[in-house]
C-alpha cells in the first residue's frame, strides 16, 4: 500500500459503536470510506441519512465481492466477531475488530495464526490504550517515577446499563484488563476471582478479579452495575510514590501523590519501625485527544506500514484469556486459574 494513498475501509456493524468508528474512518485524511454492511437494514437507513452517496451492503460476503478495500472495521456483536473477522482475513484484508476479540481464546489464538500466516494487520479496540491519561500514565511509570509498580486496581461500577448476553466482567473489564496488561508490559499467569448474579439469575453483575503476574505484582478489577457511583477509577501503588487515574473527573484526571513507607531513618527511634512519607500532591495538565480518532489513525498507520499495533490480536488473545479464566475462576467457586499462553 503506497505512503500517500487513503486506505480504503469497509465498517460492519453500524448498531450502537459502529456509528462513532465510521465517524473516524470517515473524518480521517488517510482512510476511504468505500462501504458500510449491516444486516439490520434500519441500521443502514439510519448509515444512509447520514452519509448520502456511501454504498451499503446487507452482508459481509456481498462487501467483500463489490468493493475493492484493504480493510475492515468489525463492529458487530461480539458473538460474531470470530466468524466475521475470520472471513476478513481470509478474504486477505487487514481487519480491526472491537473488543473482546472474541469469546474464547482458541478463536482469538485462530485469528492471530491466520493474520501472522498472510502478513496482515489483526488490530483490537482495547480503547484505553489509546486514551491520553493512559499513556500519560505510562510514561511516569517507565520513567521510574512511581518507583517499582507493586499492585494496581481498578474500578468499573454503574448503576445499570445490566445486560443478560455477557457478565458485567464480560462487558465492562475488557477495559481494565487491557490497561493493566499495557501499564505493567505483561499479561497476568493466573487469575482467580468471586462474582454474584444480583439482578439475573445466571448472568454476574458485580466481579472482584485479581491478577497475579510472574514479576509478583497484582492487580484487582472491580466491576459492578449495582453500585450507588458511576465510577472509573484506577489506583497505582509504587515503592517511591502512588497515582490514582479518576476518568469521571473532567479536567484534574490523574493525581501524583509523593507517598510511601520506607525504612525507618533511626533505627533506635522508640515504637517506629517505619517511615511514613507524606509529599507533595500534583495533578499534572493533560493535553486530551479523542481516543478512538487516535486508534482508528494508528490502526491507518499499521495497513500502511505493517506495524505491529499497539493492541495487536496478541494483546486480544491475553486479554480474552482472562475473562475466560474470570469465568472458570468464578465456577470454580474462586480457584486459581492459569492463563499463561504459549509465545
Ligand atoms: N470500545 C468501546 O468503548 C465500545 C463501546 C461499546 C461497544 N463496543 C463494542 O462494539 C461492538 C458492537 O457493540 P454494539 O453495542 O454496537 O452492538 P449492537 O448490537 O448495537 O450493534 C451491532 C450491529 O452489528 C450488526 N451485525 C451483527 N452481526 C452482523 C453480521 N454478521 N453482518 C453484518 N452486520 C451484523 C447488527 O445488525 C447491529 O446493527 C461490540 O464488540 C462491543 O463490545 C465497544
Amino acid at each position: 500500500m503506497s505512503g500517500s494513498t487513503p486506505v480504503r475501509v469497509g465498517v460492519v456493524g453500524f448498531g450502537y459503536w459502529g456509528p462513532n468508528l465510521v465517524r473516524n474512518v470517515h473524518k480521517l485524511a488517510d482512510a476511504e470510506l468505500v462501504a458500510v454492511c449491516d444486516a439490520t437494514p434500519a441500521n443502514l437507513a439510519k448509515f444512509t441519512a447520514a452519509y448520502p452517496g456511501i454504498p451499503t451492503c446487507d452482508s459481509l460476503d456481498a462487501m467483500l465481492a463489490t468493493h475493492e478495500l484493504d480493510a475492515v472495521v468489525v463492529a458487530t456483536s461480539a458473538l460474531s466477531h470470530y466468524v466475521v473477522a475470520k472471513a476478513v482475513l481470509e478474504a486477505g484484508k487487514h481487519c480491526f475488530v472491537e473488543k473482546p476479540l472474541t469469546l474464547t481464546s482458541d478463536d482469538a489464538a485462530d485469528l492471530v495464526r491466520i493474520a501472522d500466516e498472510n502478513d496482515l494487520v489483526l488490530m483490537v479496540g482495547h480503547l484505553m490504550v489509546y486514551h491520553s491519561a493512559v499513556n500519560f500514565i505510562k510514561e511516569v511509570i517507565d520513567s521510574g517515577e512511581l518507583g517499582d509498580v507493586l499492585y494496581l486496581y481498578a474500578q468499573r461500577l454503574n448503576l445499570g446499563k445490566v445486560r443478560t448476553e455477557e457478565n458485567a466482567f464480560w462487558s465492562l473489564a475488557p477495559h481494565d484488563v487491557s490497561i493493566v496488561n499495557y501499564l505493567l508490559g505483561e499479561a497476568p499467569d493466573r487469575v482467580s476471582a468471586t462474582g454474584a448474579d444480583y439482578i439475573n439469575n445466571g448472568v454476574e453483575d458485580t466481579v472482584f478479579a485479581n491478577m497475579h503476574f510472574a514479576s509478583g505484582r497484582m492487580a484487582n478489577i472491580h466491576v459492578s452495575w449495582l453500585d450507588p457511583h458511576k465510577t472509573r477509577k484506577f489506583t497505582i501503588v509504587g515503592t517511591k510514590k502512588m497515582l490514582v487515574f479518576d476518568d469521571m473527573e473532567a479536567t484534574e484526571k490523574i493525581w501524583i501523590y509523593d507517598k510511601g513507607v520506607g525504612a525507618p531513618t533511626d533505627a533506635m527511634s522508640f515504637g517506629e519501625d517505619l517511615t511514613l512519607r507524606f509529599g507533595e500532591i500534583k495533578a499534572p495538565f493533560l493535553k486530551m485527544e479523542e481516543p478512538l480518532s487516535l486508534e482508528v489513525q494508528h490502526f491507518l498507520d499499521c495497513c500502511r506500514t505493517g506495524e505491529r499495533p499497539r493492541s495487536s490480536g496478541r494483546e486480544g488473545l491475553e486479554v480474552v484469556r482472562v475473562l475466560e479464566a474470570v469465568s472458570e475462576s468464578i465456577a470454580a467457586g474462586g480457584a486459581p486459574i492459569e492463563t499463561r499462553l504459549e509465545d
